[in-house]
């Protein structure tokens, strides 16, 4: 197995693989132009052979903070070190990029605790995700994610910021 920055050519493999986990929310969904659009974001993970076993993006804000998204492995490949392949080469993409908060939204924090996570109690300390993501997601009002972020909780955003971001999440609770 090895794990690899994605080529367009792999836009069709990570575009099916991510909608197939969107209809129960497990990932977002995302349009094949997006993911076109987006795939200098994404690094894939396949066999010796070349075959595509799954794939993470890890999406800029600033240098302030990052996010992992879309992070997948098809369900025969699961539990033999592709998807922690993919966590940790996205976590050096972001020390490459000297970015020292990166974030996420999960529903299964324990396996992002093993590569330094840490869950954020208030995701409003994440405004620029927020800002995003949550505000037209239709599970705003019902979210289950878990926000986690490894490093520092940064102090700046981009996107929004923290008083506004109180406002959306109080929706949530
Ligand atoms: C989560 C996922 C990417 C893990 O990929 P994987 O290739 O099965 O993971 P690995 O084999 O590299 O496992 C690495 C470690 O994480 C652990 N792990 C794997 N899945 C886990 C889970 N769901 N919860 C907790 N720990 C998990 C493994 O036991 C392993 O631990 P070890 O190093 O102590 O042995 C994969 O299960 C998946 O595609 N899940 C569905 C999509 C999803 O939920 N993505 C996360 C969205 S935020």
């Amino acid at each position: 197995m090895r794990v690899r920055r994605a080529l367009l050519h792999d836009a069709s493999n990570v575009y099916d693989l991510v909608n197939s986990m969107s209809g129960d929310g497990t990932l977002l969904k995302r349009p094949f132009a997006e993911i076109c659009e987006n795939i200098r974001d994404f690094t894939v993970a396949e066999s010796d052979s070349g075959v595509f076993l799954g794939c993470g993006a890890l999406h800029l804000y600033g240098p302030h903070l990052c996010e992992v998204r879309s992070i997948v492995v098809k369900a025969g490949a699961k539990g033999k070190g592709a998807g922690g392949a993919i966590l940790k080469a996205l976590i050096e993409e972001a020390e490459e990029h000297g970015i020292h908060s990166v974030c996420l939204f999960t529903r299964i924090p324990d396996f992002f605790f093993k590569y330094g996570f840490r869950v954020v109690e208030d995701k409003s300390e994440l405004p620029d995700k927020i800002f995003k993501d949550c505000q037209n997601c239709p599970r705003l009002q019902r979210c289950d994610e878990v926000s986690m972020v490894r490093g520092r909780i940064p102090r700046v955003s981009i996107l929004g910021d923290k008083q506004d971001a109180q406002e959306l999440v109080k929706i949530t609770v």
